[in-house]
């Protein structure tokens, strides 16, 4: 080859090469899509059979999801380890884009199954935005049709999963159905193909969803950690209108698309649990022991139809022993930041503050990805104190499932802060007595 031509073909390849590791000749041979409509999140899991048409080797999968947030996404791989990706940018901002590690080279011509697994948190919607009292609920889900893929695809089989007879309409005639399930059959999808689909169907559960917890850690020193959270719950279903029987108000009433029972769980060592709702104490509270865990469940005051919402607040101890570690110079609190709320409920907001020992200097915080440090306050919390403790404020919108994580923070503490304390109490009684004689002498 000639010493220019070369030199074009490097030039050439130059500002390509982070694209190079992309653009190869993949084809998906087979797609095997199931999507649950069955529950509040819609989860789709994709068994992709590729091949690697080009005359590289390739070790990377660029994964293309059709929507700008995906909110959990997994990939493994044939033996059912996961693996590792990046989210890389998109000129698209309707779409997202993922370059998965496939942990090994794929020769020209190599076979290779990936899965992927992804969570949608809002795309299944209301499709109408009010209902009656004895209507059904009914929801909508909307989508590409056919595997949304950077690649050509030969074969796919997409299938949907329903609530036994619950559809209603589907915008698309499926090649099958039975009374749980739609499936379509694809040959030959071309790249980025944005044909779209809805599906139509009664699904009568409440659509719950946390739209903010404040979660309060009480870390003092005196043998417990004090645990307040603070839920807002709404029902972001179709929005009850019109007039509705009275009886729907009853506790225990299980009405379409309204919710009376919560769960969650709380540590096994867990104790003094006091629970609030807006108008005071609430008795209608159960507890369950169980070897690792404790279930409170507990009943909203009345049934939470669409668009209606709810407040309580969930306070209770734990040992200090438990979260509370000594290093060599000072104290390692392992705890987790946020724990099981309410059972599959998106987050929609959260703020997390923890309230360290007035004198604690932070030394170091080990914090999961999902939330953010949002910064550093001091507060007396409603205690005795006298320059206030240090508030470690963390924040976080938009976590799915897997939001239960630890928090790690380092910080050391000097010993006499812990007598400041006790002693500042009885100052202030020592003044209050001497408040008390002074007025005693005044008076007579
Ligand atoms: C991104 O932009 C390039 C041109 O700059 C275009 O060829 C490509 O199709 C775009 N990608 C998408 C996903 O639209
Ligand atoms: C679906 O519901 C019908 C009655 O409505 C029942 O006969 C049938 O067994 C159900 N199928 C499944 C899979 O639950
Ligand atoms: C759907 O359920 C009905 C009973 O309601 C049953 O007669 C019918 O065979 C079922 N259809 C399929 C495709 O399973
Ligand atoms: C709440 O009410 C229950 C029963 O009515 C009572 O046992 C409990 O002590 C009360 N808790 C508080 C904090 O008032
Ligand atoms: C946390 O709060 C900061 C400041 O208010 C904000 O910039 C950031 O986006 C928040 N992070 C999350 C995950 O909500």
């Amino acid at each position: 080859m000639c010493p220019h031509l070369m030199l074009l073909l490097f030039i050439y390849a130059l500002p390509c090469d982070s694209e190079a590791r992309y653009v190869t000749n993949i084809v998906n041979l087979e797609v095997q899509s199931k999507t649950d409509l069955r529950n509040q999140f819609a989860l789709t899991k994709n068994l992709i059979i590729f091949q690697n048409r080009g005359p590289n080797t390739i070790h990377t999968y660029k994964y293309i999801v059709a929507e700008p947030d995906p909110h959990r996404i997994h990939f493994y791989n044939p033996e059912g380890t996961e693996l590792e990706f990046e989210q890389t940018p998109t000129n698209e901002s309707r779409f997202s884009s993922f370059v998965v590690d496939l942990n090994r080279n794929i020769h020209p011509n190599e076979k290779y199954t990936l899965l992927g697994k992804i969570a949608y948190v809002r795309k299944i919607q209301p499709a109408q935005k009010n209902r009656h009292e004895n209507e059904d609920q009914v929801m909508k889900f909307e989508n590409q049709a056919r595997f949304f893929s950077s690649y050509y695809t030969k074969f796919s089989k997409v299938e949907y999963l329903l609530r036994n007879e619950s559809l209603i309409e589907t915008s698309l005639v499926p090649s099958f159905r039975t009374n749980t399930s739609l499936v379509y059959i694809f040959y030959n999808t071309v790249r980025f193909d944005s044909s779209l689909i809805e599906i139509v169907f009664v699904n009568n559960n409440a659509f719950l969803t946390i739209t903010n917890l404040e979660r309060t850690i009480d870390i003092n020193h005196f043998g417990k950690i004090i645990i307040e959270d603070e839920v807002i719950v709404r029902n972001i279903g179709a929005r009850l209108v019109g007039p509705y029987s009275p009886s729907a108000l009853a506790p225990l009433s299980d009405q379409k698309g309204a919710s009376n029972w919560l769960y969650t769980h709380l540590p096994a060592s867990a104790e003094n649990v006091q629970f609030y709702d807006v108008l005071g104490n609430s008795s209608a509270t159960k507890i369950y022991h169980f070897l690792n865990y404790m279930t409170l469940k507990f009943r909203t005051r009345y049934p939470l139809f669409g668009g209606w919402k709810t407040s309580y607040v969930l306070r209770y101890e734990v040992p200090l022993y438990e979260y509370l570690f000594t290093l060599d110079s000072s104290f390692l609190l392992q705890i987790r930041a946020i724990d099981y709320v309410l059972d599959k409920m998106a987050i929609e907001s959260v703020t997390i503050r923890i309230v360290l020992p007035e004198g604690a200097l932070i030394k170091g915080i080990v914090k999961p990805e999902i939330i953010d440090f949002k910064n550093e306050e001091v507060s007396c919390l409603g205690g005795l104190c006298l320059f206030g403790r240090p508030v470690l404020v963390l924040n976080g919108s938009d976590l799915f499932d897997d939001y239960i994580v630890n928090v790690n923070v380092e910080y050391s503490l000097k010993w006499w802060y812990l007598l400041r304390a006790p002693l500042v109490l009885s100052i202030y009684l020592e003044f209050g007595f001497v408040l008390v004689i002074c007025a005693n002498k005044v008076k007579f």
